[in-house]
């Protein structure tokens, strides 16, 4: 992304300082509300190529391969809180460059292939460009996480110029989905320190979700006439 006005970016750390001024905590204000608005915009670009796809999809191939799309831009909380656990410096240019998941969207699909392909769909537009992915669907993590997971940049055209916004984008089934959200609740309510039998109750029903997965894909290839030309 653009770091044009970087210089005159203020720190958003004030536990160092003696003492702000009411102008000075607007300035940040603003900055900070600014910064995130371009979040806003490419997560927005991102949320229109998805729904094109899936509008498109429905309509070419009497099929809807995305069951649920939700995105958000990271709270100015958890921002903080991600920053300071990462230990990095409070300040915009910094946080521009570390934190590539500001923008967020989780696009749950029926089906493996489908996550695939509305992945294969999207990255292959020629504004997006891939920072990184990770397939936790081939290698799930060692807790039974299932998901694929890209950073991608879209070009967010402003009047002060263009900027280059990651977007952290997840794909996965309803049935990793729903893994994922009860492992979240379980974590959030353990406080992370989850005892083990229920890690281990977690792994089990993981490697249930991804054999319900395979049957259902198994089913759906059968209703579509095993296999048929669109491989879906
Ligand atoms: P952060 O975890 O956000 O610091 O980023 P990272 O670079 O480690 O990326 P990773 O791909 O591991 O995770 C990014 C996001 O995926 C998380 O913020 C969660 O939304 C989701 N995620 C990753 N691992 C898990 C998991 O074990 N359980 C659940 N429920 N969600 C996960
Ligand atoms: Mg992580």
């Amino acid at each position: 992304m653009s770091t044009a006005g970087a210089a005159q970016t203020p720190s958003l750390d004030f536990s160092s300082r003696e003492a702000i001024t009411p102008a000075q905590l607007r300035e940040v204000g603003e900055q900070l509300q600014r910064f995130l608005l371009e979040y806003e915009f490419g997560l927005r670009e991102v949320e229109t190529k998805i729904e094109i796809l899936r509008d498109e999809f429905s309509h070419m191939h009497d099929y809807n391969p995305i069951e649920h799309v939700s995105s958000r831009v990271k709270s100015p909380d958890s921002l903080r809180e991600k920053v300071l656990r990462r230990g990095l410096a409070m300040d915009l240019p910094t946080i521009r460059r570390e934190i590539t998941d500001i923008a967020g969207i989780r696009v749950t699909c029926s089906f493996v292939t489908d996550a695939y392909r509305i992945f294969d769909l999207l990255t292959q537009q020629d504004d997006i460009t891939i920072r990184r992915v990770s397939d936790y669907i081939a290698d799930p993590k060692p807790n039974g996480y299932q998901s694929l997971h890209a950073i991608i940049e879209i070009p967010v055209f402003l009047s002060t110029g263009t900027v280059e916004v990651p977007v952290e984008v997840q794909l996965r089934t309803i049935a990793m989905d729903f893994w994922a959200s009860t492992e979240h609740k379980i974590h959030y309510k353990y406080d992370g320190n989850v005892p083990s039998s229920l890690l281990a109750e977690l792994k089990t029903a993981a490697d249930s979700a991804a054999e319900l997965d395979a049957r259902m894909h198994r089913l759906h290839r059968e209703l579509h006439g095993g296999g048929s030309s669109t491989e879906r």
